[in-house]
């Protein structure tokens, strides 16, 4: 069996070395606060008072001239909107139906323009002052007191602006920031805006560089861990300089506050000429390390100094991790040596009625869900992601799949990437690598998804090296849909690792292939099964009113049901696992309600296929549906799971007894119709009973069923039970009941407490309840919401994808007895606040909140 190990290997010379630097360890090194992010300490949040204004296509689909000079500092701005980042400039809509469904009908184009006015002390003359954008959608040119900075074009990267050249020390500085996403196309929503934080950073002259740490360790076993630490400093000062860099490991906590010093590393002198850069790399010994895991993701943080003529000018953290990688033919994945099968989801950015603007807790509410479901890795499908979420995903311990792009060379739509391709992907690659490569959550780069040249052997080979070069530790992957055609132009022999989507039918034939038959292969994206949470059709019919049947069948003709998908993976154990499409529901792509015509790029090899979904794409065009978000995910965009939550869970979490009846039990319009019955239970059989009697019990055949079907059940009202089975012995029940009128709201919130001056949201969930608090499925009273106190509401959602209600509203139906109202407190200060919800004819509620 062939392993590919993804470590380099250290003298024994230098092994030594470290051992005795580790003398003078403990000395003269004060105990650090908590971190906030990777970088220098003198890092800070560059949110807060921009202001902005539209230009080019406004929101009702008219122009506004865009005038010249708003870059300068003696525009005045005054009447501009006055806002603090993370902004979607879009998600407050409206929604136009002669809009794209792809990009969810919302009107994200347009000539964006941010203007800050700010101050630096004067004593910051003679320093380097940056400012990092995490993430800018799109083509962002940016300009300081009237001089140009620079540009960044790829809405996904993050990247450093020197403002150090323009910058006025204890006189007010403006930069601005010119965006535009006319000039961009998307297959999704992609927000627009400055919708990700933004920093202020300033050095000393000599300093570590942007991302200027990289942390390997090449040797890990239970005993010591050597860590090899390379630090890029950089020189920004006209004369020669001579500093010292060291780095102190120290054990860092779940609130990441450096906890344990663990290891030192020596000191290394540096010698840089004036403007110079230079890497120098050092090591140091970690004993009993503590290994970064899915189950425990213990973390370490590296402080790095650099010292000049005796004193400390700058200070940066890195936080890591120690843990082992393997990539196999035969045995798929192995973490810290261990087999772990890959359960995950691809995702989107976007954050469901927040739009693209960057939350945190709306992420971690997000990663707690897909844990719940036994999820443990994340495909940043298709661009890098916000850097939180890797910082999250390090500590709540998931794997990330981080992706680069959507297309290369040749876009999929007209103003795709393949615009800036030829100047910007070694940059945008390595914007990449260098955020992203500390994270131990980052285990596989990918190049891209269903890029139109994935049977190019030098493009291929060209984008594998530069990621390479920058991080030679883990594999790379690209997601193919056809798989066949990148095997058989030898292009994806470049890759570390294969990565499958949808069509697996030729997998046999390949792992026989001399060529492939040694090449790790994941289920990169998978199923693709489309259903509307809480809606239910029968007969064989799925698709009706622009939402889709939530038996979990349907699916578009590439996809295919989770339980399918379960049986093809069962087929080939020796893969790594998969990627399912998608974790949740995202604004735009409503497949299949959508015309969007890159669909076809599914079947490029199928013109049988290709015809019959032109055909459909063709009626959908002359239809034009309302569908604005999609129908992917296993949980919705309002965050409410659907039915196929509990498929994944019973079959990710094979020992959590669960068991989950569907559908509800309100159909007095089916008195005595069939109506099929279906469970999902990690259990291996069930019965059924309807109002007390046994309709029999179902046993699964193993690497088969994956849903206990009931198929012939007729329609009484009342209460369905199922008891499930593992081994013989009862592990789990559920029940639905037939549920009496809608009588009152219930508030349920996933947290009372806020942490203020932290953009902390609570999202409170609203069902539509009768006197017994049973939830009414299929009602849709209007809510309307209300605060009193210190607090505001944010959005509200219901998760029904073809609703035109703006999400800023406070009324809304709810969708299927279900409703979102997200709320924060105002300005994000402490203090109490209640949030009420009512409904006419409806007894109400109200929940409390703080934030401290
Ligand atoms: C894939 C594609 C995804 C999404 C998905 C829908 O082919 O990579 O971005 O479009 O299909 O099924």
């Amino acid at each position: 069996m062939k392993r590919m190990k993804y470590q380099s290997y250290y003298s024994r010379f230098a092994f030594l070395m470290l051992l005795l630097s580790a003398v003078g360890f403990f000395k003269g090194f004060s105990q650090p606060g908590p971190i906030t992010r990777m970088g220098s300490t003198n890092t800070i949040s560059f949110d807060e008072g921009w202001f902005f204004q539209r230009y080019g296509l406004q929101p009702d689909g008219t122009r506004k001239e865009e005038p010249s000079g708003l870059e300068n500092t003696t525009f005045n701005d005054a009447a501009w909107q006055k806002l603090k980042l993370p902004h979607d400039w879009a998600i407050t809509g409206p929604f136009r139906i002669e809009l794209e469904g792809s990009t969810g009908k919302l009107p994200w184009k347009g000539i964006g323009w941010y203007r800050k006015h700010f101050t630096v002390p004067v004593t910051d003359a003679g320093k380097q002052i940056f400012v990092d954008f995490d993430g800018v959608m799109a083509n962002a040119k940016i300009w300081l007191n009237g001089k140009y900075v620079g540009t960044w074009p790829y809405g996904y990267s993050s990247f450093r602006m020197d403002l150090t050249p323009y910058i006025m020390p204890g006189k007010e500085n403006i930069l601005a920031v010119r965006l535009d996403t006319e000039n961009w196309d998307s297959r999704w929503y992609p927000g627009a805006g400055i919708y990700r934080h933004v920093w202020l950073v300033k050095t000393a002259p000599v300093h570590v560089d942007h991302w200027g740490t990289y942390i390997t360790t090449p040797q890990i076993n239970d005993q010591q861990a050597l860590v090899n630490v390379a630090v890029t400093v950089s020189n920004q000062s006209q004369q020669a300089a001579k500093a010292i860099a060291q780095t102190i490991l120290f054990e860092l906590d779940p609130s990441n506050k450096p906890t344990k010093k663990v290891a030192v590393t020596k000191e290394t002198i540096i010698d840089l000429n004036a403007g110079e850069r230079k890497v120098v790399e050092s090591q140091a010994t970690v004993f009993n390390p503590k290994r970064w895991d899915i189950e425990s993701p213990n973390r370490y943080v590296a402080q790095t100094t650099i010292r000049m003529n005796g004193k400390v000018i700058d200070t940066y953290y890195t936080p890591f991790g120690i843990r082992t990688l393997e990539f196999t033919a035969r045995n798929g994945f192995l973490l810290n040596g261990k087999r772990v099968q890959i359960n995950g989801t691809c995702n989107h950015h976007d954050l469901g009625a927040l739009g693209a603007a960057f939350n945190q807790s709306a992420l971690i509410r997000q990663l707690k869900m897909l844990k719940d479901m036994g999820c443990n890795s994340l495909r940043t499908s298709h661009n890098p992601p916000a850097p939180e979420l890797l910082e999250l995903a390090d500590k709540m311990g998931f794997l990330v799949w981080d992706e680069a792009f959507d297309a290369w060379k040749k876009g999929k739509r007209k103003n795709d990437y393949n615009k800036i391709f030829d100047e910007w992907h070694e940059k945008d690659l390595k914007a990449l690598v260098h955020r992203d490569r500390n994270h131990p959550s980052v285990f596989i780069w990918s190049i891209g998804n269903e890029v139109m040249e994935q049977q190019n052997v030098e493009l291929t080979k060209h984008l594998v090296e530069i990621v390479q070069r920058e991080d030679p530790t883990r594999p790379v992957s690209n997601g193919y849909n056809d798989p066949d055609g990148g095997r058989n132009s030898g292009a994806a022999t470049a890759l570390g690792l294969m990565g499958v989507n949808y069509f697996f039918g030729q997998q046999p034939k390949w792992d026989a292939d001399p060529r492939y038959a040694n090449k790790p292969t994941i289920g990169s994206e998978t199923s693709s099964c489309v259903s509307t949470r809480g809606e239910y059709f029968f007969g064989s019919k799925d698709y009706q009113n622009w939402q889709i049947s939530s038996y979990d069948y349907a699916k578009p003709g590439w996809g295919c049901s989770p339980d399918e998908q379960f049986r093809t993976n069962a087929k080939y154990p020796h893969l790594l696992g998969e990627y399912v499409w998608t974790g949740f529901d995202y604004l735009g792509e409503p497949t299949p309600y959508n015309s969007d015509e890159t669909n076809l790029l599914n079947f490029r090899t199928d013109p049988d296929k290709k015809e019959e979904l032109e055909k459909q794409l063709e009626l959908i065009r002359k239809n034009n549906p309302p569908s604005r978000s999609s129908y992917f995910g296993i949980i919705d965009l309002a965050g409410f799971p659907k039915d196929r939550f509990y498929s994944y869970q019973a079959h990710w979490r094979p020992d959590f007894p669960m068991a989950h009846i569907f559908p509800h039990w309100n159909w007095p319009e089916r008195i005595d119709s069939i109506t099929p019955v279906h469970v999902y239970t990690s259990g291996d059989e069930a019965e059924l009973f309807l109002n007390g009697k046994s309709l029999g019990r179902k046993i699964k055949t193993p690497g088969k069923d994956f849903r206990l079907v009931w198929d012939s059940v007729r329609y009484v009202p009342g209460e369905l039970k199922v008891v499930s089975y593992k081994n013989g012995k009862q592990w789990a029940t559920d029940v639905v009941k037939t549920t009496g009128e809608m009588s009152k709201l219930v508030l349920s919130a996933d947290r009372s407490v806020l942490k203020a001056g932290q953009d902390d949201l609570c999202f409170i969930t609203v069902k539509v309840t009768d006197k017994d608090e049973l939830m009414v499925p299929r009602s849709h009273p209007l809510i309307q919401f209300s605060i009193e106190g210190a607090g505001e509401i944010v959005a509200t959602d219901n998760g029904d994808p073809t609703s035109f209600v703006p999400f800023q509203s406070h009324e809304r139906p709810a969708f299927n007895g279900m409703a979102l109202v997200i709320v924060k407190a105002k300005g994000g200060a402490k203090g109490k606040f209640t949030v009420h919800a009512k409904s006419e004819g409806l007894t109400g509620a109200s929940i409390k909140v703080e934030s401290k």
